[in-house]
């Protein structure tokens, strides 16, 4: 007699805990997807477009050998709000948010990272307030990640910190108890409509009992256990099902990094993406620098009639020559699009790069291309 079984729990459970070996090929996965979420936030401009930001990710990936591990989510303004939104295709207003949520995959083995930056360099006072409530609950889901607690425990911390946060913004105006409901299934649920994290492994949804949703005891958490832990917020516009406050709407924020549980604690494989507000601004601060050498640009280019005709233009350029620190100046050459930069600013400039212009469009359809000439930093404005 033969008996057949099948050996799917049985394969599942050996893939659950990772070797050495396999923790190695993660890091090494999340290692290379921070560096793609830093390219992504360095190239951010406002009014890119999301499958510009999604071309940057995944350029950086193939540059290090890797390849997408899932389709890449990036969404602006609204559309981070939409849960695995994937079009990628709206051009992100000035002013947005952007949701990036981008993995990649080293021999097999995933990284999932997900990210939210201010377009334009800098978080409004909505922007930060939901972002830094999300911020919390995923430092606190995290904090939960220890052995021998159960599965569930950082769905339930982060979801105590964003229901609490939800009543401080006066978005849920009811008790702690009641926002969270009898299964943390109460009306902060309405804005934040997913779980906190999943396996991670060979596959970026990763196979292992104890997930949510399963049927079975709950799993607790053991060292060699490599999870996502990412909490959001998401106050689409679009809803119509529910009262989205004036002050939030629009905004979805999402932030999701790899953790690794040991007998020490948990280990965040993805702590090399910068997720503070001050360390992101930090990096999309360079947007100031890119915006100068697009105006400069579109004046270089002016002829003189459209100098003398946009007057407020050129104060505007003038006003930003005078705040210059001289180490960081850059002009263009008036002749023939030759761009003079700073060696400092060398490292973002790259072909692709979209100038950003002044009026009438915000944007102007210039590129930076191969073979313009780069040179030693001169200032002349005439
Ligand atoms: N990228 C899919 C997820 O975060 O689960
Ligand atoms: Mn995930
Ligand atoms: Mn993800």
């Amino acid at each position: 007699d033969v008996e057949l079984a099948d050996p799917t729990p049985t394969l599942d459970d050996l893939r659950v805990i990772k070797s050495d070996a396999e923790v190695a090929l993660i890091q090494q996965s999340s290692d290379i997807a921070s560096d793609a979420h830093i390219d992504a936030m360095r190239a951010t401009l406002p009014g890119i477009a999301e499958w510009e930001i999604q071309s940057v990710i995944e350029a950086a990936f193939t540059a290090r050998e890797s390849c997408w591990a899932y389709q890449s989510i990036v969404g602006g303004g609204d559309n981070a709000t939409i849960l695995h939104y994937k079009s990628n295709s709206d051009r992100i207003a000035e002013g947005d948010l952007v949701l990036v949520d981008a993995g990649c995959e080293v021999s097999g083995y995933a990284s999932d990272i997900t990210r939210t930056w201010p377009v334009s360099g800098s978080f409004s006072e909505p922007q930060r307030e939901i972002y830094e409530l999300v911020l919390k609950a995923q430092l606190e889901s995290i904090e939960s990640c220890q052995a021998g607690n159960p599965w569930t425990s950082m769905h339930h911390a982060g979801s105590r910190v964003l229901a609490q946060g939800l009543i401080e913004l006066g978005v849920l105006d009811c008790s702690l108890d009641e926002a969270l409901g009898d299964d943390f299934d109460g009306p902060f649920r309405d804005f934040f409509m997913h779980g906190t994290g999943h396996m991670l492994g060979l596959d970026v949804h990763d196979v292992g009992g104890g997930r949510q949703g399963d049927d079975g005891p709950e799993r607790l958490l053991e060292p060699g256990m490599v999870l996502t832990v990412e909490p959001g917020l998401y106050f689409g516009s679009w809803r119509n099902d529910l009262k989205v406050p004036e002050r939030y709407s629009g905004i979805g924020v999402r932030i999701e990094d790899d953790v690794l549980v040991t007998t020490e604690g948990p280990v965040v494989l993805t702590s090399s993406c910068p997720k503070t507000i001050k360390e992101i601004e930090a990096l999309v601060e360079l947007i100031k620098e890119k915006s100068f050498i697009g105006v400069m640009s579109h004046l270089a280019n002016a002829d003189k009639a459209e100098y003398e005709s946009n007057k407020a233009q050129l104060s505007r350029f003038r006003e930003i020559v005078a705040k210059l620190d001289p180490a960081l100046a850059l002009s263009i050459a008036n002749s023939g699009g030759i761009l003079n930069i700073p060696e400092s600013h060398f490292e973002w400039v790259r072909p692709g790069i979209m100038l950003y212009g002044g009026s009438p469009s915000p944007r102007s359809d210039k590129r930076l291309k191969a073979g313009m000439t780069l040179t030693a930093p001169v200032i002349s404005i005439n």
